[in-house]
Protein backbone atom coordinates (compact mmCIF):
# COMPACT_ATOMS: atom_id res chain seq x y z
CA UNK A 1 0.00 0.00 0.00
CA UNK A 2 1.89 3.24 -0.98
CA UNK A 3 1.14 6.38 1.35
CA UNK A 4 0.57 9.07 -0.32
CA UNK A 5 3.90 10.51 0.82
CA UNK A 6 5.65 7.55 -1.48
CA UNK A 7 2.90 8.05 -4.03
CA UNK A 8 3.65 11.91 -4.20
CA UNK A 9 7.90 11.18 -4.08
CA UNK A 10 7.72 8.82 -7.02
CA UNK A 11 5.54 10.70 -8.78
CA UNK A 12 8.69 13.44 -8.34
CA UNK A 13 5.89 15.99 -6.00
CA UNK A 14 5.97 16.06 -2.61
CA UNK A 15 2.81 17.57 -1.38
CA UNK A 16 3.09 18.31 2.47
CA UNK A 17 -0.95 17.24 3.40
CA UNK A 18 -0.82 19.64 6.25
CA UNK A 19 -4.48 20.38 5.96
CA UNK A 20 -4.97 16.98 7.37
CA UNK A 21 -6.43 16.19 10.78
CA UNK A 22 -7.50 12.64 11.72
CA UNK A 23 -10.98 12.13 14.34
CA UNK A 24 -11.01 9.84 17.07
CA UNK A 25 -13.87 8.58 18.67
CA UNK A 26 -12.08 6.94 22.33
CA UNK A 27 -13.11 4.63 24.69
CA UNK A 28 -12.97 1.20 22.98
CA UNK A 29 -9.93 -1.08 24.51
CA UNK A 30 -7.44 -1.80 21.52
CA UNK A 31 -6.99 -5.73 21.11
CA UNK A 32 -5.36 -7.02 18.06
CA UNK A 33 -1.67 -6.97 16.52
CA UNK A 34 0.49 -4.37 15.14
CA UNK A 35 3.61 -4.33 12.74
CA UNK A 36 6.30 -2.37 14.15
CA UNK A 37 8.19 -0.44 11.60
CA UNK A 38 11.85 0.14 11.35
CA UNK A 39 13.26 2.90 13.15
CA UNK A 40 12.72 6.56 11.97
CA UNK A 41 15.68 7.75 13.89
CA UNK A 42 18.30 4.90 13.13
CA UNK A 43 17.00 5.66 9.53
CA UNK A 44 18.17 9.05 8.62
CA UNK A 45 21.54 9.00 9.86
CA UNK A 46 21.98 5.52 7.94
CA UNK A 47 20.95 7.23 4.80
CA UNK A 48 23.20 10.33 5.48
CA UNK A 49 26.31 7.31 5.88
CA UNK A 50 25.67 6.46 2.03
CA UNK A 51 27.66 9.78 1.58
CA UNK A 52 30.89 8.21 3.12
CA UNK A 53 31.15 5.47 0.63
CA UNK A 54 31.71 5.15 -3.60
CA UNK A 55 29.98 1.99 -2.81
CA UNK A 56 25.89 1.69 -2.47
CA UNK A 57 24.36 0.99 0.47
CA UNK A 58 21.18 -0.82 0.71
CA UNK A 59 18.43 -0.02 3.77
CA UNK A 60 16.30 -2.58 4.54
CA UNK A 61 13.03 -2.16 6.81
CA UNK A 62 12.72 1.48 5.75
CA UNK A 63 9.57 2.89 7.35
CA UNK A 64 7.91 4.81 4.54
CA UNK A 65 7.62 8.58 6.53
CA UNK A 66 7.83 11.96 5.35
CA UNK A 67 10.99 12.29 7.00
CA UNK A 68 13.13 9.30 5.07
CA UNK A 69 10.96 11.09 2.02
CA UNK A 70 12.99 14.64 2.73
CA UNK A 71 16.19 12.88 3.24
CA UNK A 72 15.88 11.03 0.06
CA UNK A 73 15.44 14.46 -1.33
CA UNK A 74 18.54 16.15 0.38
CA UNK A 75 20.56 13.01 -1.07
CA UNK A 76 19.66 12.95 -4.33
CA UNK A 77 19.66 17.15 -4.41
CA UNK A 78 23.38 16.55 -3.53
CA UNK A 79 23.92 13.97 -6.79
CA UNK A 80 23.16 11.06 -5.07
CA UNK A 81 21.08 8.39 -6.64
CA UNK A 82 18.56 6.62 -4.72
CA UNK A 83 16.59 3.66 -5.80
CA UNK A 84 13.52 2.84 -3.68
CA UNK A 85 12.13 -0.83 -3.38
CA UNK A 86 8.44 -0.15 -2.39
CA UNK A 87 7.34 -3.33 -0.72
CA UNK A 88 3.03 -4.55 -1.30
CA UNK A 89 2.65 -3.87 2.53
CA UNK A 90 4.35 -0.21 2.49
CA UNK A 91 7.93 -1.17 4.32
CA UNK A 92 10.63 -0.33 1.82
CA UNK A 93 14.03 -0.82 1.58
CA UNK A 94 16.35 1.81 -0.28
CA UNK A 95 19.51 1.50 -2.71
CA UNK A 96 21.94 4.59 -2.18
CA UNK A 97 24.51 4.91 -4.64
CA UNK A 98 26.68 8.25 -3.81
CA UNK A 99 29.66 7.62 -6.02
CA UNK A 100 29.41 10.72 -8.02
CA UNK A 101 28.43 13.84 -5.92
CA UNK A 102 27.15 16.96 -7.76
CA UNK A 103 27.63 19.29 -4.58
CA UNK A 104 28.27 19.61 -0.61
CA UNK A 105 24.87 22.16 0.41
CA UNK A 106 22.51 20.79 2.82
CA UNK A 107 19.79 23.99 1.67
CA UNK A 108 18.04 26.27 3.93
CA UNK A 109 14.20 25.03 3.47
CA UNK A 110 15.50 21.61 3.49
CA UNK A 111 17.50 21.86 6.48
CA UNK A 112 14.61 24.08 8.36
CA UNK A 113 12.34 21.09 8.11
CA UNK A 114 14.08 18.37 8.91
CA UNK A 115 16.98 18.97 11.47
CA UNK A 116 18.62 15.67 10.92
CA UNK A 117 19.83 16.71 7.56
CA UNK A 118 22.84 18.05 9.65
CA UNK A 119 23.84 14.66 9.90
CA UNK A 120 25.12 14.70 5.95
CA UNK A 121 27.75 17.67 7.57
CA UNK A 122 30.30 14.75 8.77
CA UNK A 123 30.57 12.35 5.76
CA UNK A 124 30.82 15.12 3.52
CA UNK A 125 33.17 16.57 5.45
CA UNK A 126 35.09 13.33 5.50
CA UNK A 127 34.96 12.35 2.10
CA UNK A 128 35.12 15.55 -0.16
CA UNK A 129 37.14 18.01 2.52
CA UNK A 130 33.83 20.50 2.57
CA UNK A 131 30.33 20.54 4.01
CA UNK A 132 27.75 23.81 3.51
CA UNK A 133 24.92 22.95 5.71
CA UNK A 134 22.20 25.48 6.85
CA UNK A 135 21.96 26.40 10.25
CA UNK A 136 18.86 24.16 11.18
CA UNK A 137 17.24 27.00 13.61
CA UNK A 138 15.11 26.37 16.19
CA UNK A 139 11.96 23.93 16.45
CA UNK A 140 8.93 23.27 18.60
CA UNK A 141 10.47 21.50 21.05
CA UNK A 142 13.39 23.63 21.78
CA UNK A 143 16.72 25.79 20.30
CA UNK A 144 18.44 22.57 19.64
CA UNK A 145 22.01 23.39 18.38
CA UNK A 146 24.22 22.39 16.66
CA UNK A 147 27.47 23.77 18.06
CA UNK A 148 28.89 20.59 19.74
CA UNK A 149 28.79 18.71 16.63
CA UNK A 150 30.73 21.84 15.09
CA UNK A 151 33.41 21.40 18.37
CA UNK A 152 34.25 17.88 17.49
CA UNK A 153 34.80 18.63 13.84
CA UNK A 154 36.99 21.18 14.81
CA UNK A 155 39.10 18.71 16.80
CA UNK A 156 39.34 16.23 13.84
CA UNK A 157 41.14 19.42 12.06
CA UNK A 158 38.35 20.96 10.37
CA UNK A 159 37.56 24.66 9.76
CA UNK A 160 34.03 25.88 10.64
CA UNK A 161 32.75 29.25 9.57
CA UNK A 162 29.11 30.67 10.04
CA UNK A 163 28.27 32.51 7.06
CA UNK A 164 24.74 34.00 6.38
CA UNK A 165 23.27 31.15 8.33
CA UNK A 166 25.14 28.79 6.91
CA UNK A 167 27.49 26.48 8.41
CA UNK A 168 30.95 26.20 5.83
CA UNK A 169 32.69 23.35 6.98
CA UNK A 170 36.35 22.65 5.44
CA UNK A 171 38.96 20.10 5.57
CA UNK A 172 41.16 20.62 2.43
CA UNK A 173 43.70 18.37 3.65
CA UNK A 174 41.43 15.39 4.99
CA UNK A 175 40.02 14.87 8.40
CA UNK A 176 42.87 14.01 11.28
CA UNK A 177 41.81 11.30 14.29
CA UNK A 178 41.50 13.26 17.35
CA UNK A 179 39.67 13.12 20.98
CA UNK A 180 36.38 14.63 21.44
CA UNK A 181 34.99 15.06 24.60
CA UNK A 182 31.42 15.61 24.52
CA UNK A 183 30.35 17.70 27.77
CA UNK A 184 26.63 16.36 27.45
CA UNK A 185 25.33 13.57 25.52
CA UNK A 186 24.18 14.21 22.05
CA UNK A 187 22.88 11.44 19.87
CA UNK A 188 23.08 13.44 16.45
CA UNK A 189 26.61 14.65 17.44
CA UNK A 190 28.04 11.46 18.36
CA UNK A 191 26.67 10.57 15.23
CA UNK A 192 28.27 13.03 13.29
CA UNK A 193 31.35 12.63 14.30
CA UNK A 194 31.45 8.44 13.97
CA UNK A 195 30.81 9.10 10.66
CA UNK A 196 33.63 11.97 9.93
CA UNK A 197 36.19 9.68 11.99
CA UNK A 198 35.33 6.63 9.94
CA UNK A 199 37.52 8.12 6.86
CA UNK A 200 39.63 10.34 9.15
CA UNK A 201 43.31 10.08 8.92
CA UNK A 202 44.32 7.94 12.62
CA UNK A 203 42.34 7.33 15.92
CA UNK A 204 39.42 8.62 16.81
CA UNK A 205 38.37 8.55 20.56
CA UNK A 206 35.07 10.03 20.92
CA UNK A 207 34.32 10.09 25.12
CA UNK A 208 30.85 10.93 26.61
CA UNK A 209 29.42 9.28 23.10
CA UNK A 210 25.68 8.64 23.28
CA UNK A 211 24.57 4.95 24.11
CA UNK A 212 20.91 5.12 22.06
CA UNK A 213 20.15 1.77 19.98
CA UNK A 214 20.03 4.09 17.12
CA UNK A 215 23.76 4.55 17.61
CA UNK A 216 24.50 1.35 17.85
CA UNK A 217 22.75 0.61 14.63
CA UNK A 218 24.93 3.08 12.58
CA UNK A 219 28.11 1.95 13.83
CA UNK A 220 26.80 -1.82 12.97
CA UNK A 221 25.95 -0.64 9.65
CA UNK A 222 29.25 1.37 9.34
CA UNK A 223 31.24 -2.02 10.64
CA UNK A 224 29.54 -3.55 7.48
CA UNK A 225 30.79 -0.93 5.22
CA UNK A 226 34.24 -1.82 6.30
CA UNK A 227 34.51 1.10 9.13
CA UNK A 228 37.02 -0.20 11.85
CA UNK A 229 35.05 0.87 15.44
CA UNK A 230 35.74 -0.38 18.70
CA UNK A 231 33.64 0.35 22.22
CA UNK A 232 29.67 -0.35 20.19
CA UNK A 233 27.47 0.58 23.11
CA UNK A 234 29.70 2.16 25.47
CA UNK A 235 30.04 5.62 25.79
CA UNK A 236 33.27 5.64 24.52
CA UNK A 237 34.01 5.25 20.77
CA UNK A 238 37.19 4.46 19.17
CA UNK A 239 37.53 4.60 15.61
CA UNK A 240 40.49 3.90 13.04
CA UNK A 241 40.35 5.99 9.85
CA UNK A 242 40.12 3.04 6.82
CA UNK A 243 40.72 4.72 3.36
CA UNK A 244 37.44 3.92 1.81
CA UNK A 245 34.16 2.05 2.37
CA UNK A 246 32.51 -0.76 0.57
CA UNK A 247 29.38 -2.28 -0.51
CA UNK A 248 26.80 -3.19 2.13
CA UNK A 249 23.40 -4.20 2.96
CA UNK A 250 21.93 -3.27 6.51
CA UNK A 251 18.34 -3.73 7.99
CA UNK A 252 17.19 -0.97 9.92
CA UNK A 253 16.57 -1.78 13.48
CA UNK A 254 12.71 -1.83 14.71
CA UNK A 255 11.43 1.57 15.86
CA UNK A 256 11.33 1.29 20.00
CA UNK A 257 9.63 5.17 20.03
CA UNK A 258 7.05 3.54 17.79
CA UNK A 259 7.13 0.70 20.13
CA UNK A 260 6.36 2.25 23.37
CA UNK A 261 4.06 4.62 22.02
CA UNK A 262 1.65 1.76 21.03
CA UNK A 263 2.51 0.03 24.44
CA UNK A 264 0.90 3.13 26.03
CA UNK A 265 -2.02 2.62 23.60
CA UNK A 266 -2.71 -0.65 25.09
CA UNK A 267 -2.25 0.40 28.21
CA UNK A 268 -4.55 3.99 28.36
CA UNK A 269 -7.22 2.20 26.85
CA UNK A 270 -7.11 -1.14 28.80
CA UNK A 271 -6.95 -3.29 25.89
CA UNK A 272 -4.08 -6.06 24.42
CA UNK A 273 -1.55 -5.66 22.01
CA UNK A 274 0.80 -7.72 20.82
CA UNK A 275 3.55 -5.47 18.78
CA UNK A 276 5.50 -7.42 16.45
CA UNK A 277 9.21 -6.98 16.25
CA UNK A 278 9.32 -4.99 19.14
CA UNK A 279 11.82 -5.78 21.10
CA UNK A 280 12.37 -4.73 25.07
CA UNK A 281 16.25 -4.57 24.87
CA UNK A 282 15.52 -1.63 23.16
CA UNK A 283 13.49 0.60 25.76
CA UNK A 284 13.92 -0.89 29.25
CA UNK A 285 13.34 1.77 31.32
CA UNK A 286 10.12 2.99 29.43
CA UNK A 287 8.39 -0.83 30.07
CA UNK A 288 9.51 -0.85 33.39
CA UNK A 289 8.03 2.57 33.97
CA UNK A 290 4.85 0.87 32.26
CA UNK A 291 5.22 -1.90 34.60
CA UNK A 292 5.17 0.24 37.60
CA UNK A 293 1.68 2.10 36.24
CA UNK A 294 0.17 -1.07 36.55
CA UNK A 295 0.32 -3.03 32.65
CA UNK A 296 1.53 -5.94 32.15
CA UNK A 297 5.03 -6.44 29.63
CA UNK A 298 5.72 -9.23 28.21
CA UNK A 299 8.03 -10.85 26.03
CA UNK A 300 6.46 -13.01 23.62
CA UNK A 301 8.41 -15.02 20.16
CA UNK A 302 7.33 -12.07 17.93
CA UNK A 303 7.83 -8.97 20.02
CA UNK A 304 5.94 -7.97 22.56
CA UNK A 305 2.45 -8.69 24.77
CA UNK A 306 1.19 -5.28 26.50
CA UNK A 307 -2.21 -5.59 28.37
CA UNK A 308 -4.14 -3.00 30.20
CA UNK A 309 -7.66 -2.93 32.23
CA UNK A 310 -6.00 -6.03 34.49
CA UNK A 311 -5.48 -3.17 37.27
CA UNK A 312 -6.08 0.82 37.48
CA UNK A 313 -3.48 3.03 35.92
CA UNK A 314 -1.32 4.37 38.67
CA UNK A 315 0.39 7.50 38.93
CA UNK A 316 4.34 7.56 38.91
CA UNK A 317 7.19 9.80 38.93
CA UNK A 318 9.22 9.92 35.51
CA UNK A 319 12.78 11.95 34.27
CA UNK A 320 13.90 11.81 31.12
CA UNK A 321 17.51 10.24 30.44
CA UNK A 322 19.90 9.89 28.00
CA UNK A 323 19.99 6.23 27.31
CA UNK A 324 19.50 3.88 28.71
CA UNK A 325 17.03 6.17 30.99
CA UNK A 326 13.80 6.92 30.11
CA UNK A 327 13.82 8.22 26.49
CA UNK A 328 12.86 12.04 26.47
CA UNK A 329 10.92 10.77 22.95
CA UNK A 330 8.17 8.71 25.42
CA UNK A 331 7.56 11.83 27.89
CA UNK A 332 4.28 13.17 26.50
CA UNK A 333 3.01 9.78 25.86
CA UNK A 334 3.12 9.05 29.25
CA UNK A 335 1.99 12.08 30.24
CA UNK A 336 -1.23 11.52 28.46
CA UNK A 337 -1.14 8.20 30.42
CA UNK A 338 -0.86 9.66 33.43
CA UNK A 339 -3.73 12.40 33.01
CA UNK A 340 -6.45 9.70 33.16
CA UNK A 341 -3.88 7.80 36.03
CA UNK A 342 -5.17 7.19 40.00
CA UNK A 343 -3.31 10.10 41.34
CA UNK A 344 -0.30 12.51 40.50
CA UNK A 345 2.69 11.86 38.71
CA UNK A 346 5.90 14.35 38.44
CA UNK A 347 7.33 14.48 34.93
CA UNK A 348 10.50 16.20 34.84
CA UNK A 349 12.02 16.80 31.00
CA UNK A 350 15.84 17.00 31.60
CA UNK A 351 16.40 16.94 27.58
CA UNK A 352 14.83 19.46 25.89
CA UNK A 353 13.97 23.10 27.00
CA UNK A 354 10.42 23.08 25.98
CA UNK A 355 9.31 20.00 25.16
CA UNK A 356 5.65 20.61 27.12
CA UNK A 357 3.80 21.71 23.80
CA UNK A 358 1.31 18.98 24.10
CA UNK A 359 0.31 20.30 28.41
CA UNK A 360 -2.31 22.88 27.27
CA UNK A 361 -3.78 20.93 24.62
CA UNK A 362 -4.16 17.63 26.82
CA UNK A 363 -5.50 20.45 29.22
CA UNK A 364 -8.05 20.90 26.37
CA UNK A 365 -9.40 17.87 27.37
CA UNK A 366 -9.67 17.86 31.04
CA UNK A 367 -6.38 16.75 31.98
CA UNK A 368 -4.85 18.23 35.19
CA UNK A 369 -1.43 19.31 34.67
CA UNK A 370 0.59 22.56 35.68
CA UNK A 371 3.90 22.63 34.50
CA UNK A 372 6.39 24.41 36.83
CA UNK A 373 10.21 24.83 35.11
CA UNK A 374 11.35 21.87 33.56
CA UNK A 375 8.81 19.58 35.73
CA UNK A 376 4.86 18.57 34.99
CA UNK A 377 2.29 18.01 37.64
CA UNK A 378 -0.26 15.61 36.24
CA UNK A 379 -3.08 15.20 38.74
CA UNK A 380 -4.85 11.82 36.97
CA UNK A 381 -8.62 12.98 36.65
CA UNK A 382 -11.46 9.74 35.78
CA UNK A 383 -11.91 10.84 32.28
CA UNK A 384 -10.79 12.75 29.55
CA UNK A 385 -12.98 14.51 27.16
CA UNK A 386 -12.65 14.59 23.43
CA UNK A 387 -11.94 18.23 21.79
CA UNK A 388 -10.22 19.80 18.53
CA UNK A 389 -6.24 19.97 19.36
CA UNK A 390 -3.38 20.97 17.54
CA UNK A 391 -0.28 18.44 17.28
CA UNK A 392 2.59 20.98 17.22
CA UNK A 393 5.41 18.28 16.96
CA UNK A 394 5.59 14.31 16.92
CA UNK A 395 5.70 13.42 20.04
CA UNK A 396 2.93 15.76 21.25
CA UNK A 397 0.55 14.16 18.57
CA UNK A 398 0.67 10.85 19.01
CA UNK A 399 0.21 11.89 22.64
CA UNK A 400 -3.09 13.65 21.48
CA UNK A 401 -3.70 10.09 20.13
CA UNK A 402 -3.58 8.70 22.72
CA UNK A 403 -5.83 10.87 24.81
CA UNK A 404 -8.43 10.41 22.28
CA UNK A 405 -8.31 6.58 22.44
CA UNK A 406 -9.06 7.22 26.32
CA UNK A 407 -11.53 9.82 25.71
CA UNK A 408 -15.34 10.13 26.08
CA UNK A 409 -16.27 11.33 22.58
CA UNK A 410 -14.65 12.82 19.59
CA UNK A 411 -11.23 14.25 19.55
CA UNK A 412 -10.41 15.58 16.43
CA UNK A 413 -6.25 16.64 15.52
CA UNK A 414 -4.81 19.05 13.50
CA UNK A 415 -1.83 19.84 11.58
CA UNK A 416 -1.20 15.75 11.45
CA UNK A 417 1.75 16.64 9.07
CA UNK A 418 3.75 15.86 12.36
CA UNK A 419 2.32 12.94 12.82
CA UNK A 420 3.20 11.62 9.57
CA UNK A 421 7.02 12.13 10.14
CA UNK A 422 7.36 9.68 12.63
CA UNK A 423 4.29 7.14 12.23
CA UNK A 424 3.93 5.56 9.26
CA UNK A 425 -0.09 4.06 8.41
CA UNK A 426 -1.18 5.09 12.29
CA UNK A 427 -4.57 5.28 11.50
CA UNK A 428 -4.49 2.19 9.70
CA UNK A 429 -2.47 0.04 12.67
CA UNK A 430 -4.81 1.21 15.29
CA UNK A 431 -8.18 1.04 12.96
CA UNK A 432 -6.98 -2.77 12.74
CA UNK A 433 -7.06 -3.00 16.61
CA UNK A 434 -10.66 -1.76 16.76
CA UNK A 435 -9.93 2.07 17.27
CA UNK A 436 -12.58 4.32 15.62
CA UNK A 437 -9.89 6.37 13.71
CA UNK A 438 -9.90 7.96 10.45
CA UNK A 439 -8.22 10.86 8.84
CA UNK A 440 -10.41 13.78 7.48
CA UNK A 441 -8.76 15.50 4.26
CA UNK A 442 -9.71 18.85 3.74
C1 LIG B 1 17.89 12.92 18.47
O1 LIG B 1 17.86 14.32 18.29
C2 LIG B 1 16.54 12.40 18.01
N1 LIG B 1 16.34 12.72 16.59
C3 LIG B 1 15.44 13.05 18.85
O2 LIG B 1 14.19 12.50 18.44
C4 LIG B 1 15.68 12.69 20.32
O3 LIG B 1 14.70 13.32 21.12
C5 LIG B 1 17.08 13.17 20.74
O4 LIG B 1 18.08 12.60 19.86
C6 LIG B 1 17.41 12.78 22.17
O5 LIG B 1 17.33 11.41 22.31
C7 LIG B 1 16.94 11.95 15.66
O6 LIG B 1 17.65 11.00 15.97
C8 LIG B 1 16.68 12.30 14.22
P1 LIG B 1 20.63 15.53 20.88
P2 LIG B 1 19.23 15.20 18.43
O7 LIG B 1 21.73 16.07 20.05
O8 LIG B 1 20.37 14.40 17.94
C9 LIG B 1 21.44 19.70 23.04
C10 LIG B 1 11.95 12.54 17.76
O9 LIG B 1 10.91 12.91 18.31
N2 LIG B 1 22.49 19.91 22.03
O10 LIG B 1 20.84 14.27 21.63
O11 LIG B 1 18.98 16.50 17.82
C11 LIG B 1 20.05 19.72 22.42
O12 LIG B 1 19.58 21.05 22.28
C12 LIG B 1 13.21 13.38 17.87
O13 LIG B 1 12.06 11.48 17.10
C13 LIG B 1 23.30 21.03 22.10
O14 LIG B 1 23.16 21.86 23.00
O15 LIG B 1 19.30 15.37 20.00
C14 LIG B 1 19.24 18.92 23.40
O16 LIG B 1 18.84 19.77 24.45
C15 LIG B 1 12.98 14.65 18.69
N3 LIG B 1 24.26 21.21 21.16
C16 LIG B 1 20.24 17.88 23.92
O17 LIG B 1 21.54 18.40 23.58
C17 LIG B 1 24.47 20.31 20.15
O18 LIG B 1 25.37 20.50 19.32
C18 LIG B 1 20.11 16.51 23.27
O19 LIG B 1 20.15 16.72 21.87
C19 LIG B 1 23.63 19.16 20.09
C20 LIG B 1 22.66 18.98 21.04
Amino acid sequence: MLTPFLKSWISGNIKETDLDSISIRGGVPLSGTIEISGAKNASLPLMAAALLSENPLTLTNLPNLSDIISMGHLLTGLGAEINFQVGKNGPCAATISAAKISGTTAPYDVVRKMRASVLVMGPLLARFGEARVSLPGGCAIGTRPVDLHLQAFEHLGAKIKLTEGYIQATALNGLRGGHVIFPMVTVGGTENVLMAACLADGETVIGNAAREPEVIDLAQCLVLMGADIRGIGTDTLRVQGVPSLREATHAVLPDRIETGSYAVAAAITGGDLTLNNGRIGLLEAAMEALRRAGAEVCETETGLRIRGGLRPIKGIDLMTEPFPGFPTDMQAQFMAMMAVAEGASMITETIFENRFMHVPELCRMGADINVHGASAIVRGVPKLSGAPVMATDLRASISLILAGLAAEGETVINRVYHLDRGYESVESKLAACGARIERLSD
